[in-house]
């Protein structure tokens, strides 16, 4: 059974997952009306990959016989000036959420919650993985800067992206 402070904060860690799709999403929005098609289902594949890590959250917090309790989302920013300030941002937003699993690690340790400590860690991991991806990006697009036809074989390469998870 789950401590009442530990259901609390995966309840938080869920808003946030389901806050990181809606993030994402702004974001698909954004390159689709800048007609940059393959950044867009880039980013539309990593909305999936959020609703995906929040219906982990829903699952375990119920299979623990905890409650799940849905909070609304906040507004997403919907304007950049240009593609490294979106993915500027989308780093940003995964180092909130990479301090989030962390603190929600130490927190499963100290009440020695063995269940959520072993469920934490695959996020960690991810954590890893979607620092590591975001960077390449950014540094791929500072490599690119103005060139047309370089940002033309990025979006063809990023729209290539196909879906890790596949939804429960
Ligand atoms: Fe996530
Ligand atoms: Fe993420």
């Amino acid at each position: 059974m789950l401590s009442a402070s530990l259901e609390q904060a995966l309840n938080d860690q869920l808003h946030l997952e389901f806050e990181s799709s809606y993030v994402y999403l702004s974001m698909s929005a954004w390159f689709e009306w800048k007609n940059m098609l393959g950044f867009a289902k880039w980013m539309n594949i990593q909305r999936d990959e959020e609703q995906f890590h929040a219906s982990k959250f829903y699952h375990f917090i119920l299979d623990r016989g905890g409650q799940v309790k849905l909070k609304s989302l906040a507004q997403p920013k919907w304007e950049w000036g240009n593609p490294i300030e979106v993915f500027e941002a989308a780093l940003e937003h995964e180092m909130l959420v990479t301090r989030s699993i962390h603190a929600l690690v130490d927190q499963a340790m100290a009440e020695k919650d063995h269940p959520g400590f072993t469920f934490l860690q695959w996020f960690v991991s991810e954590q890893v993985e979607e620092e590591a991806t975001i960077t390449a990006i950014i540094d791929q697009l500072k490599l690119v800067k103005d060139s047309q036809s370089g940002m033309f074989l990025m979006d063809k390469e990023l729209g290539a992206r196909t879906v890790a998870h596949p939804m429960p």
